[in-house]
């Protein structure tokens, strides 16, 4: 037998223990996939090319000269999903903690460079102890490289980032800029710095769970995307969420056949929006009514749920939804919802994808809370990225649209091109009862029966302003529709807009309020 050819063999199989059954025993007992089985569950079966595979590391301090092992801790290269070119890789938590050094990081730069030379997504698998500690700069100087590459790549091939073990100290800032983190309920978390720090620092005592687990950052600190049950979960997810993007900023998204009647009526739309403007309702019943199988794909669903965002398929196309939700804090925009909703739109309007806008806001959330937070820059966020996008932007108001919400919601003077209203829309630069006591103080103050007078000028107002037909004598709703019509008039809209081309004056970049 040729003993080259051998060697081959030896060094392959070598290289796809990784760490050794032993370790691989361990990752499984923790609940864990090994990077290999993950790479598998990604990609289409028989898909993966590797590369990189015989790389080791260059480090001889602590010992580590005699401990080399084929791949160094990550598994690199390209395959395919539902047969689209991607880049993925995986680090193997077997192999040194799965911990980075120089040479692991130029592994995932490699594919990196790839990645964006052809105009693919990059997939990174996260399961790691950081930066490897036995080569110092030389390990920061790898992150620094990648987040380098992050940064560049951002808005040119869709970047993913699933946890799904360790995350901690500076590896975390490679996932943050990505575009899409999903983490895995229990087995990952994410932090800057671990519970025993905290304890030192602070004297706070906190879990690795409660501080940076799934929960933890898909519900209090919007730092993640998605949350899964299991890792098999999140890769599902993320096939799915591929369906959604084009593979570069030059691309359209895909579309998919669709055996949904595009022109369906839809009666249930008829009785969403309660007759009573104060009465709560879930926008999200409206979402999945409108959308291709009544199919939507949240995005951030357990952050800021007073807005709603994610994808869905108009007639076989891909949108991105935006959705006040009156169902919580009667769908007010505070900090929170700007900024998530902000990030969505812009990366749509980065990757092609229509943006289809559900309009249903009483206005900013007041509060010392959210003006010392920042509300005036965080909203502006929203008003910027919304004003900035040029892809296809189309907007409903359901009911309420109320003040500077109203102009932030993808009006018309921030370049929407298509506006609609349903009859119950309401648009004012502020509710009844709130107008009527500022501008008829006098009135009231001299009324014999305030109440009455009050009803009578609150009934008015909303005569006048509570209806969507002044707006639409001046242009700025482009149409007042009949609710079971929606689907056909969003999908004749998108279809209309689908070769729209807009520019920017050229600049550098802009300056949106950070
Ligand atoms: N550099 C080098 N080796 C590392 C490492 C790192 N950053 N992180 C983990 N490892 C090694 C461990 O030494 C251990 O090796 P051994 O089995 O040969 O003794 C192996 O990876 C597994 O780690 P272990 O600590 O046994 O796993 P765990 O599941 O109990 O804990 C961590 C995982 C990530 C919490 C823990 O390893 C840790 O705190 N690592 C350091 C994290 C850090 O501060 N990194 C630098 C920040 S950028």
């Amino acid at each position: 037998k040729d003993p080259l050819r051998a060697r081959l063999q030896q060094m392959e199989q070598q290289a796809e223990q990784g760490g050794g059954t032993e370790r691989i025993a361990k990752q499984h007992e923790a609940g864990k996939l090994t990077a290999r089985e993950r790479i598998d569950l990604l990609l289409d079966p028989g898909s993966f090319s590797e590369l990189d595979k015989f790389v080791t590391h260059r480090s001889h301090d602590f010992g580590m000269g005699d401990k080399k092992i084929l791949g160094d801790g990550v598994v690199t290269g390209y395959g395919t999903v539902e047969g689209r070119q991607v880049f993925v890789f995986a680090q193997d938590f077997t192999v040194f903690g799965g911990s980075l050094s120089g040479a692991y990081a130029q592994k995932i730069c490699k594919i990196m460079d790839l990645a964006t030379r052809v105009g693919a997504p990059v997939i990174g698998l996260n399961d790691s102890g950081g930066a490897r500690i036995q080569e110092g700069v030389e390990s920061l100087a790898g992150y620094a490289d990648i987040f380098l590459r992050n940064t560049l790549a951002s808005g040119v091939v869709p970047q993913i980032s699933l946890i799904l073990g360790p995350c901690a100290g500076g590896a975390v800032y490679s996932p943050a800029i990505t575009d899409f983190i999903m983490m895995v309920k229990d087995t990952s978390y994410m932090f800057i710095t671990g519970p025993d720090v905290i304890k030192t620092v602070t004297h706070e005592e906190v879990s690795k769970e409660a501080l940076g687990g799934a929960l933890t950052h898909n519900q209090k600190s919007g730092v993640a995307h998605f949350a899964a049950e299991n890792e098999q979960a999140a890769i599902a997810m993320t096939r799915e969420l591929l369906s959604y993007l084009p593979s570069n900023n030059q691309e359209d998204p895909p579309v998919q056949p669709n055996d949904d009647d595009a022109f369906r009526t839809e009666e249930s739309l008829k009785t969403i929006v309660p007759a009573n403007p104060n009465k709560p309702y879930d926008i999200k019943e409206i979402v999945r009514a409108i959308v291709d199988q009544k199919h939507f794909f949240e995005v951030q669903e357990h952050f800021a749920r007073n807005i709603v965002v994610g994808f869905a398929r108009m007639n076989g196309r891909s949108v991105g939804i935006v959705a006040n939700q009156p169902a919580v804090l009667a769908g007010c925009l505070d900090i929170d919802a700007s900024v998530k909703a902000a990030r969505f739109v812009r990366f749509c309007d980065c990757f092609n994808i229509p943006l289809l806008t559900l309009v249903d806001v009483p206005g900013f959330l007041p509060g010392t809370d959210q003006e010392w937070g920042g509300i005036i820059t965080h909203g502006a966020k929203l008003l910027y990225a919304y004003a900035e996008a040029t892809v296809p932007k189309i907007t409903l108001i359901t009911r309420k649209a109320y003040g500077g919400a109203y102009d932030v919601m993808a009006s018309k003077h921030i370049r929407a091109d298509i506006n609609y209203a349903y009859p119950t829309a309401e648009i004012a630069v502020m509710g009844p009862e709130g107008a009527v006591n500022i501008i008829f103080r006098g009135e009231l103050q001299k009324a014999q029966d305030a109440n009455a007078e009050r009803k009578k000028l609150t009934d008015d107002y909303r005569e006048k302003f509570a209806n969507p037909f002044k707006a639409a004598e001046l242009g700025y709703i482009d149409e007042v529709i009949r609710p079971e019509e929606t689907r056909a008039k969003v999908i004749r809209a998108l279809e209309m807009l689908k070769d729209k081309r807009q520019e920017n004056p050229p600049r550098k970049h802009g300056n949106i309020p950070l």
